[in-house]
């Protein structure tokens, strides 16, 4: 038979141990540490457990019972202090940092192209005329027939023109927009159109088979050659500034007479002559001129009652004079080093 201790042994034994069970219990650094220190003290196999199982007196059992929930608050608590300290860990480790920098995201913007566009667009609102959309896949009758070209017009060859089908034909220029507008409306006209062309054109630093035109229109009572000349004038000012050097010189096209094309000096060699303006000192930004009686008398106006100019830049041309961008194909590489410039 086990010999059992008095009480006065049993309780001063208990209060040892319990002392030695919460230093443990406080001393565990890690849940897992905790867990060991609670299977030693209050597990089922723990000296206390065992004593309390052998008690046989009510007031040991009640002292060794309190002791029992006493260590068994330390654990817990120990417990929710330890997972605090875990909880506090963890969320240090994923925490973020609002006063670090963050990784750059370069924005976007519009292409040069889109924003010269934009630029003409707003230009030509101003001065009250319509911004009107034409049509990239044209009929020959508006490329050509509307626009005054004979049968035997050089254009019409398919050397010059991507053909889609007999009758349909991507537009080498934006003038067939002048013939939508006006068959779609009774004069006065004043409108611009911009878009896309396509030509069969051999590349060259200033030359590239699709590329974007601004058309302008204007049809009323008493328009003449002056007002076309004060029109481009502001135009040209607007875009290059009010120093820019200019020259109209006469020219021809089908679709108006007189004609004129509108030169600025070379971006590049300042009219000295260079690879980019071919020698010539001047770089041509697009052409112009009065609209042809016959064009008129095309979409049933009256050219004995109303007269009109018309003309047709380059937006490529203007980009490349004002940023000084030598090369055409620069501006449809795709490449960011030369699209971030603008
Ligand atoms: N369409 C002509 C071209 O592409 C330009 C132009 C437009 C000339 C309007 C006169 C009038 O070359």
């Amino acid at each position: 038979m086990k010999k059992r201790p008095s009480v006065t042994v049993a309780a001063v034994h208990a209060k040892a141990l319990e002392t030695e069970a919460l230093s443990a219990i406080s001393s565990a650094e890690t849940l897992d540490e905790l867990d060991a220190a609670r299977i030693r003290y209050l597990g089922r196999k723990s000296e206390l457990k065992q004593a309390l199982r052998d008690v046989r007196d009510r007031e040991t059992g009640m002292s060794l019972n309190a002791v029992r929930e006493r260590l068994e608050q330390a654990v817990e608590q120990r417990r929710t202090a330890l997972e605090r300290v875990e909880l506090d860990r963890r969320l240090a480790e994923g925490a973020v940092d609002v006063t670090l920098p963050g990784t750059p995201v370069s924005r976007g913007h519009l292409h040069l192209i889109t924003q010269i566009r934009r630029e003409v667009e707003d230009i030509f609102l101003g001065l009250g005329y319509e911004v009107v959309d034409g049509r990239e896949i044209e009929t020959p009758r508006y490329l050509f027939d509307a626009l005054n070209m004979p049968p035997t017009h050089v254009t019409r060859s398919p050397l010059h023109t991507l053909y889609l089908s007999d009758k349909l034909v991507l537009r080498t220029e934006t003038s067939p927009a002048q013939i939508h507008a006006m068959e779609k409306r009774d004069p006065p006209v004043y409108m611009v159109s911009l878009g896309r062309v396509y030509r069969r054109d051999t590349i060259d630093p200033t030359h590239y088979p699709i590329f974007h035109q601004v058309e302008g229109l204007a049809v009323d009572r008493g328009i003449t050659l002056a007002d076309l000349k004060g029109t481009l004038r502001l135009l040209l000012r607007r875009l290059f500034g009010e120093d820019v050097e200019a020259r109209i010189r006469t020219s021809f096209f089908p679709f108006t007479e007189p004609s004129v094309e509108a030169d600025v000096s070379c971006f590049v060699c300042d009219k000295r002559g260079c690879r980019v303006c071919k020698y010539e000192g001047w770089i041509e930004v697009g052409g112009a001129g009065m609209v042809d009686p016959n064009v008129l008398e095309f979409v049933g106006y009256g050219p004995e009652q109303v007269s009109g100019f018309a003309f047709g830049w380059g937006l490529e041309r203007i980009a490349q004079i004002r940023h000084n961008v030598p090369d055409i194909r620069e501006l449809w590489s795709g490449d960011l080093r030369v699209t971030r410039q603008f």
